[in-house]
């Protein structure tokens, strides 16, 4: 049978899955991982991790006789690609199984801000409506100009899921798409023409600040800026001035430069909405990831092909 090393937490429904199929060790809660890696590396056909874990250089050259790797979640900035292509093992991720919750999340952060929904509910609930009487208007989220900044799988479902709200959307990203809306190749251009950005573009180098001090200042007092992405792809420190001296309206983040820590000047502040990297955690999609997860590590003991590999692995071992 092949060996499995979990470098992530797992659901009990994933644990039974890969039990049924493979020798595992769960490394993720072994409190001696260095010590069983250098004694058993060797042994090790397949890796489960996920797009935070991720897998870097050091465990993979623990790994002599490493198959392949399997990141549950979409994105994979964890995981040592260039270190992986390099040895030709195959990774795959979980694509599309997730678009619609994550796009969902987005929505949520998107209508919260605009109608300030966290300070209205306090309001409510901390009986300082009967005290102080109610809180200043809001603003719409109806007819809308949204920029979406990485208008990919996930970037489209959120286009889709703002159609009920008349919005006009605009796009970033490095290529032209014949999608229908209007297309802007810098973030700039696009912040200045939208009452908010949505930034669901991978994380890594490549984006890494891609929406920075300029973004936030073309966006204006009251634009809003959600980001279900990567926390890296926002300059944090520069959102973080940009809110509180009023240059940016509003923000709603799901993901953080430094997970789970998240800066108190940030948390400290009025005009925020945060959630701690829930975009794709519900049970059923969570459901639908782990079991994409394991599915592609089974095909491959079966046929030596990855079912959903990243793109860098994507020509040479793939169904
Ligand atoms: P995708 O289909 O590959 O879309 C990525 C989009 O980003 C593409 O439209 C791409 O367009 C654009 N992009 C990539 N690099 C760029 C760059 N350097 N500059 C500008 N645009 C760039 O990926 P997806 O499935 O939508 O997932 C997107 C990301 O969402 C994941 O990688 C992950 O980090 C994040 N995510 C977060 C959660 C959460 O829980 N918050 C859950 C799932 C995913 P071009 O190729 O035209 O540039
Ligand atoms: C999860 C995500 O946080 O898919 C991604 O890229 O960020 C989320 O779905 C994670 O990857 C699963 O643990």
């Amino acid at each position: 049978m092949r060996r499995l090393l979990v470098l992530c937490p797992i659901s009990p429904h994933m644990a039974d899955r890969i039990a049924a199929e493979f020798e595992v060790h769960d490394l993720h809660r072994d409190d001696n991982a260095t010590r069983w890696l250098t004694a058993n590396g060797a042994t090790v056909d397949y890796v489960l991790t996920d797009g935070h874990i991720g897998i870097d250089s050091a465990i993979l050259s623990d790994l002599p006789n490493l198959r392949a790797v399997s990141s549950y979640g979409v994105g994979y900035d964890g995981v040592d690609i260039d270190a992986a292509v390099a040895r030709d093992i195959p990774v795959a991720h979980t694509p599309s199984v997730l678009d619609e919750e994550v796009a969902t999340t987005a929505l949520l952060l998107l209508l919260a801000c605009f109608r300030n929904f966290e300070a209205q509910t306090a309001q409510a609930r901390t009986g300082a409506w009967a005290r102080d009487g109610s809180l200043p208007l809001a603003r719409t989220a109806d007819g809308r100009t949204i920029g979406i900044l990485g208008l990919g799988r996930i970037g489209k479902a959120i286009a889709r899921k703002l159609a009920p709200f008349d919005a006009r959307i605009l796009y970033c990203g490095r290529t032209r798409q014949d999608v229908g809306f209007d297309y802007y190749d810098d973030p700039v251009a696009m912040a200045r023409g939208a009452d908010a950005l949505v930034s669901i573009v991978p994380g890594g180098d490549a984006t890494r600040h891609l929406v920075d001090a300029d973004v936030m200042k073309a966006l204006g007092p009251e634009g809003v800026l959600v980001n279900v992405g990567r926390g890296s792809t926002v300059d944090e420190n520069a959102l973080i001035t940009a809110l509180s001296t009023g240059k940016l309206g509003f923000a709603g983040l799901d993901v953080f430069e430094d997970e789970p820590h998240i800066p108190k000047p940030l948390r400290a502040l009025p005009n925020v909405i945060l959630t701690p990297h829930i975009g794709s955690a519900t049970v059923e999609t969570r459901r639908a990831m782990g079991d994409l997860a394991i599915d592609n590590l089974v095909h491959h003991a079966q046929t030596e092909k990855m079912l959903t590999p990243v793109p860098e692995c994507a020509t040479a071992k793939s169904d």
